[in-house]
């Protein structure tokens, strides 16, 4: 049984992560996203949260799930009996830092590896804080992010709004 990681922040999951969940998973018998909770960046969304548009948006995808996880990837990919982490790439700015990040999770687990899937080029500028940051400035971002997830957006900034950014 092939099991892959897809770990990340997914605040929210933009196209551009959906792009490689379909990919990744259609290369393995089990993609599971794994949403980190212990962020030092203070998210929009909760992890849980974030887990259930996850699901939603995957919904048609039999061999995808979503967890959410705390401290080292490698130790969720342990958990999750998986041999493989998933990342996209989206340019060469991204190159550095994930390349010490597959290093040193080579180092810490030696039977896990990283594989990473270039972004489709019409996703390659697109990131999860570009989104929220249009959408707070009133922009329109469902060209962005699926349907439901940019309904999810403009609730969850309307809220926060409303209660004076208290959430
Ligand atoms: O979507 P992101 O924010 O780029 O995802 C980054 C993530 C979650 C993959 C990375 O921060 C991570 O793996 N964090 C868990 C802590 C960890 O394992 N650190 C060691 C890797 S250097």
């Amino acid at each position: 049984m092939r099991i892959a990681i897809y770990p990340g922040s997914f605040d929210p999951v933009t196209l551009g992560h959906l792009n490689i969940i379909e990919r990744a998973a259609s290369t393995v018998d089990q993609l599971i996203v794994g949403v980190l909770e212990n962020q030092t960046k203070s998210p929009l969304f909760t992890a849980d949260e974030r887990v259930e548009m996850i699901e939603q948006v995957t919904k048609e995808m039999p061999n995808v799930s979503a967890k959410t996880f705390n401290g080292l990837t490698i130790d969720f990919a342990r958990q999750c009996g998986a041999q493989l982490i998933v990342r996209g790439l989206r340019a060469i700015t991204d190159f550095e830092y994930e390349l010490q990040m597959a290093q040193t999770n080579r180092i810490l687990a030696p039977e896990v590896d990283t594989v990473f899937f270039t972004t489709e080029l019409k996703y390659a500028y697109l990131s999860s804080s570009t989104v929220k940051e249009v959408a707070h400035f009133g922009g329109d971002i469902e060209c962005f992010l699926s349907p439901l997830v940019a309904e999810r957006v403009y609730k969850k900034l309307a809220n926060k709004n409303s209660s004076g950014g208290k959430s």
